[in-house]
Parts: structure tokens; sequence; C-alpha cells
């Protein structure tokens, strides 16, 4: 173990001394013998004393009390009083500083000798214990600063999550309203080579096709809003909400031999004459009203009947060709609840499929499908708008029964 020096503070020369001579004897190094508290910091400052033995009592302006304190506060060196005098006041000041030893003078050399060993351990195990907690301190920061990192990602992973599902979903509602863009572009252009492009044509066709450009640029914002946590549910019109879905898919699935239907069955029904803007369903009134989410409601009458229509021109082309594809679309209730069921006549569904409709990506048309449709459906009515969605085998094809409160 290497020398400790000791920095004597000591105003009598005599003494100071002779506790020189002790120290040494006792394999100590002095580093210096200094008379006043300024010459004490200093040393304390720029010399490597490893301890300091203290006189209380000092000439000049600071005494050993004062000195301590302010080598405390700028050096990290430990220190034990000398001092002569026992006063209950002067104890009191002392402890302040927090001193790592008190020796009364005159004292033995081998309580001075404890005194500095037990002073230097302290010191040193306080300084571990210091640097323990330090390094304590920096691995818990490090541990909160890794534990928040990985709540971020988390919350970016599952962020993520819901956009992909974003993403997918309007994909897929997408795709038919985009085909059918296509056609009517396709149709204009045979009309205008077979001269049939006349002004009626043209509006029809504008009309017809931002008809379906608005339906993509809702569908965009309906699952922007949907997957944003806070949406409210508010009450709306099941018939219109209807009616908006057939008039986007009537004309296109007309020219594919599909007609569609609207119906309503229940007590206080009036079905009215088709009037010139729906001219193509009949209107019942009252309407029924639920409460949910009116935009993904439609989305999911959109894919029931673009499925239906799917497995009708897949399933029975014949019934398309004769232009006798059905789809009808059946409005009922049942105590509290609105039932609203969709009927098709594409053959129906493989009994063995009946109960893997709804899991995603159970798809029977390859490539073409994505199997999203129905199970994205299932979560709308089911887990939004506390629903229920159900498929069945009816007479000429595939029933979709929903029922909401
Ligand atoms: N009306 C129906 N008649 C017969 N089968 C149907 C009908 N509706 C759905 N299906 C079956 O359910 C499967 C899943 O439908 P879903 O809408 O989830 O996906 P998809 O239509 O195959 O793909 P996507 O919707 O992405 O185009 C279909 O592949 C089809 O086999
Ligand atoms: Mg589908």
């Amino acid at each position: 173990m290497d020398k400790k020096s000791i920095l004597i503070v000591e105003d009598e020369f005599i003494i100071a001394n002779s506790i020189k001579m002790a120290l040494l004897t006792m394999g100590y190094a002095v580093t210096a013998i200094v008379s006043s508290g300024q010459q004490a910091i200093q040393q304390a400052k720029t010399g490597s004393a490893d301890l300091v033995l203290m006189d209380i009592l000092l000439k000049g302006q600071m005494d050993g009390i004062e000195t301590a304190m302010a080598i405390r506060q700028c050096c990290n060196i430990p220190v034990i009083f000398l001092t002569s005098h026992v006063n209950d006041a002067l104890l009191e000041r002392a402890k302040l500083t927090e001193p790592f030893g008190y020796l009364l003078k005159p004292f033995q050399e081998k309580d001075l000798q404890t005194n500095i060993e037990m002073a230097i351990l302290r010191h040193d195990m306080d300084n571990k214990l210091k640097e323990l907690n330090r390094t304590l301190e920096l691995r818990v920061k490090e541990e909160v600063q890794k534990s928040r990192q990985k709540d971020y990602l988390l919350i970016q992973q599952s962020k993520m999550a819901s956009m992909g599902q974003m993403i997918g979903a309007i994909a897929h509602q997408w795709r038919q309203p985009l085909n059918a863009v296509a056609l009517y572009v396709q149709d204009a252009k045979a009309a205008f080579e077979s001269g049939e492009l006349d002004a009626a044509y043209m509006y029809e066709m504008v009309e017809n096709t931002l008809d379906q450009v608005r339906f993509m640029s809702n569908t965009i914002n309906d699952f922007t809003d949907f997957f944003r946590p806070s949406k409210k549910k508010s009450p709306f019109n099941i018939n219109t909400a209807i009616k908006e879905v057939i008039h986007l898919v009537y004309d296109l699935f007309k020219k594919a031999g599909i007609n569609i239907s609207l119906s309503c069955a229940y007590p206080e029904a009036v079905s009215q004459p088709p009037d010139k803007q729906s001219q193509k369903i009949c209107i019942c009134e009252p309407e029924l009203r639920v409460e949910g989410f009116k935009n993904e409601f439609k989305q999911v009458i959109l894919n029931i009947l673009c499925n239906a229509a799917d497995a009708i021109a897949r399933n029975n082309a014949a019934a398309a060709a004769a232009d006798e594809g059905d789809i009808s679309v059946l409005l009922s209730k049942h105590g509290n609840s609105v039932i609203i069921e969709i009927r098709d006549n594409g053959g129906g569904i493989p009994e063995a499929f009946l109960d893997k409709l709804f899991e995603p990506y159970f798809t029977t048309k390859g490539a073409e499908g994505t199997g999203i449709g129905l199970h994205m459906s299932k979560i709308i009515i089911e887990d939004n708008m506390g629903g229920t969605i159900q498929a069945a085998n009816g007479e000429r094809g595939a029933v979709f029964t929903i029922e909401l409160n």
C-alpha cells in the first residue's frame, strides 16, 4: 500500500513538529505544515494530501471549523479535528462539517494512528459508495431509457400494424371502383368509335365515373377516421346507407347481367314509387335507424354485394348471360334489432367453407382474392358496432344476414 500523505494545520510550531515526527514514525508522509485557514485551503487544493489534521483554534480570520467546511466543499479530503477544548457549542459546529475524527490534545500516538486509519478507511468506503450510487443511478437511467425505447417501438409497431390494416382495407375497397372507372373509360372509347357517344351518354359516363372516384376518396377518409381510436358511434339511416352503396355498383352490375333490388318487410314500411334520383331501387319510409359507423357499414355492404356478384359471374354464368343474375337485399325488424338479409343466385357456399369465410385471408379466388373482405366486415359489424354477421346457403345461393341493435 502506498504511503498516505497528511497535511498538518496547526499554529503552534512545537506541537506541529511533534505531530510530524509521530506521523513519520508511523510511516505516513507529511505534505506540509501550515498555520492558517487560508494556507490550509491552498494546500488542500494544490497539494496531494490524503487527510488533514486540523487544529480547531487557529490564528487569523478562519478557525479550524470554517477551514474544514471550505475544504469539504472544494476538495473531498477527510479532516480530523485536534483540540484541547471540549466545548458543546464548538462540538456542535464541528459536527456540521462531518469530520472523520476528533482528537483531544494531548493525545496518545496510538489514538492518532487509529483515528487516521479509521478516517482513511471510512473515506475510501464513502468514495466507493458514492461511485456505486453514481453508476447505479446511471444504470437506472439507462434501463429507464431502454424501456422507454421499447414502449416507443411497441407503439410504433402497433401503429404500423393498423396502418397496414388500413392500407389493406383501402386497397381492397379500391379494387372494385378502380375496375369500374377502367370499364367506363373503355366503354366511352368503344361508344365513340361506334358513333354512339352523344351528350347524354357522355354526361352519364362522367357522372358514373365521378361517383366511383368520390367513393374512392371517401374510402380513404373513412378508414383514416376508423383507425383513430376516439371515433364515436352516431345514428344513421340504414336504408339510405344501403341505397348509396347500391347506386354505386348498380350500372356496373347491370352490365354484367346482375340486377340488385332492395325491399322492406317491417310493418310500418311504405314503399314509395321510385323518384328520379333513386329510380333504380325502391324507397321505403320511415327508414330504419341504428347507432354505429355509417361509412364502415357501407364498406361491409359493398363487400357482400361484390362477393355476390363474383359468385354469380363465376358459378352461375348462364344466369348472368341471360341478365338473370340476382341480388336482393331485404330489410326487416326483430324486436329492437334491424335485420339485413342479402341473397344472391350465385350457387352458394360449399358447406366445408361455411365456418371459414370470416377468417382473415380465406379466399377461393386464388390470386384474384385477398380474403380480407369478409374478415374486415366481421370486425366492423361485431367488434365495432356490436352486431352479428352470418353466412348460410339459401335455395339459389348464399344468404348473408346482419343483425344490428
Ligand atoms: N355470396 C357468396 N357466394 C359464394 N361464396 C362466397 C360469397 N361471399 C363470399 N364467398 C366466399 O367467401 C370467400 C371469402 O370472401 P372475402 O370477401 O373475405 O374474400 P374474397 O372475396 O375471396 O377476396 P377479396 O374480398 O379480397 O376480393 C370468397 O373467396 C368466397 O369463396
Ligand atoms: Mg370479397
